[in-house]
């Protein structure tokens, strides 16, 4: 039996992400156009089998399914603009970071031209597109999902559809990535703290994963106070949390260390306590960040 005719895909941007889609697809044997504003860096993909389209109308009208992967949407939509009419009737998918207010503004270009849009986030680097821990998650038109879904797999085995709104992705993608720098700016510190003492930043790395680890293990039971609106049976409390402020200052005061960026943190805990909230759980934070002070 041949094999089944895979969709044929049409990459626009040929970025670090972008060069990475349009190469799952052309090692997993879809008919592949590129196009990229800089037309040399299609030759790569070239070399290995993919079309390259002399102009952005030619890339749109060469495939059902149009994966868009620039900077911003505004930068999409710059690109695609000469090429709305053929927009028609196809699908488009997006694949860049951004705002929600961005991803709602895509959609209703994209579909004023008659095109069915799904907006989507990859989250993880380029090298780890295809691989199949790899998520991606989108928002927007069923159909497209349901219709492509194979097809988007390539991209990631962890692909996941949110919803039907189109800025879904664009909010979980905001949503998920706060956590990244206050992270990475603890896991700085505490290396700025160790190599002061003349010991290495690796030395810290099996100890940051177990934290992480228990950080993990805790995140459903914070959620669930989150949603119940009930704080009352604490794993770890706002107390708790209020208690370790000397123990940050004393690393300004003891080691030197610049540690202004807590400061806003220690502000949140101190309102908290102000508001009576000592005995419930941290996770009654979210309330305080609700309602911002005047
Ligand atoms: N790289 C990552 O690790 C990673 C991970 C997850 C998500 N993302 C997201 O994926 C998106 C692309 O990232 P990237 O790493 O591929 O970025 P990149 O390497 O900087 O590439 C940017 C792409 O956008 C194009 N572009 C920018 N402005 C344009 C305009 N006005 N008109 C036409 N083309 C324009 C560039 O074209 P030229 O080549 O002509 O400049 C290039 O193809 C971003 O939203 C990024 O946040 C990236």
């Amino acid at each position: 039996m041949p094999a089944p005719a895979r969709t044929p895909v049409t990459i626009v941007g040929l970025g670090a992400m972008g060069a990475a889609l349009a190469s799952a697809y052309v090692t997993a044997g879809h008919p592949t156009t590129v196009w990229n504003r800089s037309p040399d860096k299609a030759a790569p993909l070239v070399a290995r089998g993919a079309a390259h389209a002399p102009d952005i109308r030619a890339a749109v009208a060469a495939s059902p399914l149009v994966i868009a992967c620039l900077t911003t949407y505004e930068a999409t939509r710059a690109a695609l603009e000469p090429a709305a009419a053929a927009l028609a009737g196809r699908a488009l998918v997006t694949l860049n970071s951004g705002a929600p207010s961005g991803a709602r503004a895509m959609a209703a270009w994209a579909t004023g031209h008659g095109a069915r849009f799904l907006d989507g986030a990859i989250k993880n680097v380029p090298t780890a597109v295809a691989e199949p821990d790899t998520l991606l998650y989108y928002g927007g038109d069923r159909t497209v999902f349901d219709e492509h879904e194979a097809t988007l797999r390539v991209l990631g085995g962890d692909t996941q559809y949110l919803g039907a709104e189109p800025d879904l992705a664009a909010l979980y993608e905001q949503a998920v990535g706060g956590t990244l720098l206050p992270v990475l700016l603890g896991f700085f510190q505490g290396a700025a703290l160790v190599t002061e003492r003349g010991l290495k930043a690796e030395t810290l790395v099996p100890y940051t994963r177990k934290w992480l680890e228990m950080v993990n293990a805790v995140l459903p039971t914070l959620a669930a106070e989150i949603d119940s609106g009930d704080y009352s049976q604490p794993l770890s409390s706002v107390g708790i949390f209020h208690a370790g402020i000397p123990y940050d200052e004393e690393l300004g005061t003891e080691h030197g260390l610049d540690v202004r960026w807590h400061e806003p943190m220690h502000d949140l805990l101190r309102r908290a306590m102000a508001e009576g909230r000592g005995e419930q759980s941290v996770a009654a934070l979210v309330e305080l960040l609700r309602k911002p002070e005047a």
